[in-house]
């Protein structure tokens, strides 16, 4: 199956009292999923949601692809409770596991629980180090921004991991999250991103619809000139 181009905003910087109104009007402007970031205070330095607000969310909206980016350091012990609120994909961090716990039985768990596999790579972490858990998943992440906030700056240099997944795996998913919008979707959609998370870039346009549309064109116009 070709590659698709999927623009998933991040709701970190949206007004979460309102999580439902500010969901429904990203999907109502082009979204094609749901980034939705969580946060334990520990793997990061920033606290946001867990399954209990993600079950609310789902109870309110139904149709639409929630991906849940778990900036957690102990991923294994919300796979359930994910999936038992709903979630459609568990991307964990790679950096995240402690000792005990080995990358294939996260993604098996996360398999039998019937969501799908998504693994991230911190800044500082080589790409390299996935290559042989690659086969065990759906998408690979690559934070353009040291995980923990919204609105920060684009790190160019991540692109460089983009376009070494995309060289040696043209079919797998992969996305970028960080200072991501309509100043940083070329450096993106050329080295070969597909899956597009934006926060701030999205949800302070003035016009969110032509912003997602904008991003979406970039990666679908890259597209056919890396497959042509
Ligand atoms: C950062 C989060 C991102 C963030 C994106 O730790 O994982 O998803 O909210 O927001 P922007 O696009 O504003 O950097
Ligand atoms: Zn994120």
């Amino acid at each position: 199956m070709p590659l698709e181009a999927k623009i998933g905003p991040s709701i970190l910087n949206a007004d979460l009292c309102q999580l439902e109104v500010e969901s429904q009007k990203l999907i109502s402007n082009g979204a094609d999923y749901l980034h939705l970031d969580v946060m334990d205070g520990h793997f990061v330095p920033n606290l946001t949601f867990g399954h209990p607000v993600v079950k609310c969310l789902r109870n309110k909206i139904k149709d639409v692809f929630f991906e849940t980016h778990m900036m957690v350091s102990n991923p294994n012990q919300w796979i359930e409770p994910m999936a038992d609120a709903g979630v459609d994909q568990y991307t964990f961090h790679y950096e995240a596991l402690n000792e005990k716990e080995s990358i294939p039985d996260v993604c098996r768990k996360i398999r039998e629980n019937g969501m799908k596999v998504g693994i991230g790579l911190k800044p500082k972490t080589p790409v390299n180090v996935i290559e042989e858990f690659i086969p065990l998943v759906d998408l690979v992440l690559i934070m353009t921004v040291e995980p923990g906030f919204g609105g920060q700056a684009f790190m160019e240099g991540m692109m460089q991991k983009v376009k070494w997944l995309r060289d040696n795996y043209p079919e797998l998913n992969i996305e970028v999250d960080g200072g991501v919008g309509p100043k940083t979707i070329s450096s993106c959609a050329e080295a070969g991103a597909n899956w597009i998370v934006s926060g701030t870039g999205i949800i302070q346009a003035p016009n969110q619809k032509q912003v997602i549309r904008e991003l979406k064109t970039a990666v679908e116009s890259s597209f056919k000139k890396l497959y042509r």
